[in-house]
């Protein structure tokens, strides 16, 4: 296990949901795993007035997300968790002078023992960040004489190419890039990990990823659930920001990218930022017209419940053309990709909750068994990323009996077998990780401007063009066109929510 070091954790915006849902949860599964260093605080610092004891009621000792996590927790465990938690308000903007704070966090650093190393969680509205690093920078709570200084912040990394840059400079006037950990939630979950793995620590696959062997490559992104509450926030943003510039690219990035030369963070984020730059940008009417799709989910019945449209949510505009669904078809301009098509969807409202990356492989150069109709029957190799993680592949095996006939078979592996494992949650991991320092998980700036880069353009096209935005009953795969995507007689392969369903398979009510 690596050393982590004494250190205080500051979480701007602890009043807030993510603090609840995620944060102190991935903390406690780490205290329970005696992952903490011996001393370690958490203070919460937020605009609403609290005492430390109300901070550690609302979060850990009353907290609903913790007693869910596990049903049987030790109360003297909890309370022992509990006394590492402290409450500062900043009082009524965060855009104010941090002097109180500084103060608040010195006593604590010196009262506990945490070393001068400061972790500081931006857990608040993005446009608020650089106002925080400024202010921190005003008290020195960025210069790293004493212990480390690190900055988490959470996506969006800005809104589009120009913003997106813009907030990159913003916090880099006042911290180190190397001091900046961008939280893509998606790279703590351990199947998208496992990427990097199967391809780079196997010799049975890297021979094969490659245009000579794979025909094209599939990921789909399919939520059951709507914008819930979110309807606000997600109304200016849709599928293509909310997801695809962010964790699909960042999956993109992974099977696209050439063999780092260590497992090192900066060789590693190299590749990457290499990989998302080889996407072929595009800029023309004619592909942004024929590669690209975007819908939005209307009222349905499901299962005798009525499900509101989009329009109907809560926050989102009558007459809104945000999508709820983005598929894009699209090129990689280097050797090894020449002419293999990507298809990367994104959706809420869909049938099934299920994040999967399909590698579907050629049909073979010559075909021996005539009768074997071998249509439909390519090796495909099947990343689960989730639920029922692991990974598949589909072979051909002959049926029994007279002649060759060719039937499907799958060689599987499932992330539930290993039960002797604990197999961390996003939160948990990627917090561990910046708490020692390990920034490999985390994205560079360069990466996500170069992601930026790629979708802006489909942006501004679907911004200004007529493109129609397509509706589709809630709880379907997308709107009617969604395959006409697909290159040939291809389409989506519509997953259930577990790893062997085959095709066709799935789950409306
Ligand atoms: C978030 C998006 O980043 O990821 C949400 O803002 C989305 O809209 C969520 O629901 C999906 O995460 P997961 O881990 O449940 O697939």
């Amino acid at each position: 296990m690596n050393k982590t070091e004494n250190q205080m954790l500051i979480i701007f915006g602890a009043s807030g949901d993510l603090t609840a849902r995620k944060l102190v949860p991935g903390l406690f599964n780490l205290f329970l795993g005696n992952y903490l260093p011996k001393n370690f605080v958490v203070l919460g610092v937020s605009r609403s007035f609290m005492t430390d004891e109300d901070f550690r009621k609302k979060v850990v000792l009353e907290s609903s997300f913790i007693k869910r996590a596990d049903a049987h927790i030790d109360e003297k465990v909890l309370k022992d968790f509990a006394s590492k938690f402290y409450y500062e308000d900043v009082g009524s903007d965060y855009d104010t002078d941090y002097r109180h704070l500084e103060e608040r966090i010195t006593t604590l650093n010196e009262k506990l023992g945490t070393d001068d190393n400061y972790l500081f969680y931006l857990s608040t509205p993005p446009l608020l960040y650089e106002a925080i690093a400024k202010n921190l920078y005003a008290q020195y709570l960025n210069k790293e004489r004493e212990g480390f200084k690190r900055l988490i912040v959470e996506k969006p990394f800005g809104y589009d190419l120009e913003s997106g840059k813009a907030l990159n400079k913003g916090l880099q006037k006042y911290f180190k890039e190397s001091q900046i950990y961008r939280i893509d939630h998606y790279l703590g979950k351990e199947t998208v990990q496992n990427l990097l793995v199967t391809r780079f620590a196997n010799s049975i696959f890297e021979p094969l990823w490659n245009r000579n062997y794979i025909d094209h490559v599939e990921i789909t992104n399919a939520e059951s659930d709507g914008v819930g509450l979110r309807g606000g926030y997600y109304d200016g943003s849709g599928a293509l920001r909310d997801m695809f510039q962010n964790h699909l690219l960042q999956i993109v990035s992974l099977i696209v990218m050439e063999p780092p030369i260590d497992a090192n963070a900066e060789e590693i984020r190299n590749e990457k930022v290499k990989a998302l730059r080889s996407l072929r940008v595009m800029n023309d009417y004619e592909t942004l017209h024929s590669h690209t799709i975007r819908a939005q989910y209307v009222s349905s019945q499901i299962d005798g419940d009525v499900i509101k449209g989009y329009r109907e949510e809560e926050g989102v505009h009558p007459e809104s053309t945000t999508e709820t669904y983005a598929a894009i078809k699209f090129f990689v301009d280097n050797w090894r990709w020449k002419d293999v098509p990507f298809y990367v969807r994104t959706a809420k409202r869909m049938p099934t909750k299920v994040t999967e990356v399909v590698i579907h492989f050629k049909t073979p150069h010559h075909q021996i068994f005539q009768d074997a109709s071998m249509f439909d029957k390519d090796n495909k190799l099947i990343i689960r990323i989730q639920p029922d993680e692991g990974i598949l592949v589909k072979f051909g095996v002959k049926v029994p009996g007279q002649g060759f006939k060719v039937e499907r078979a799958n060689l599987d592996f499932y992330y539930s077998s290993l039960t002797e494992t604990h197999v961390m949650e996003a939160y948990e991991r990627l917090l561990l990780d910046a708490m020692q320092g390990d920034a490999t998980l985390y994205a560079r700036a360069d990466e996500v401007e170069a992601a930026w880069t790629f979708v802006n353009p489909i942006l501004e096209y679907w911004k200004k063009s007529d493109e129609k935005v397509y509706g589709y009953s809630a709880g379907v795969w997308g709107p009617e066109n969604a395959d006409d995507l697909i290159e040939g007689f291809g389409m989506w392969r519509n997953p259930g929510p577990n790893l062997a369903d085959d095709q066709g398979f799935c789950v409306i009510c």
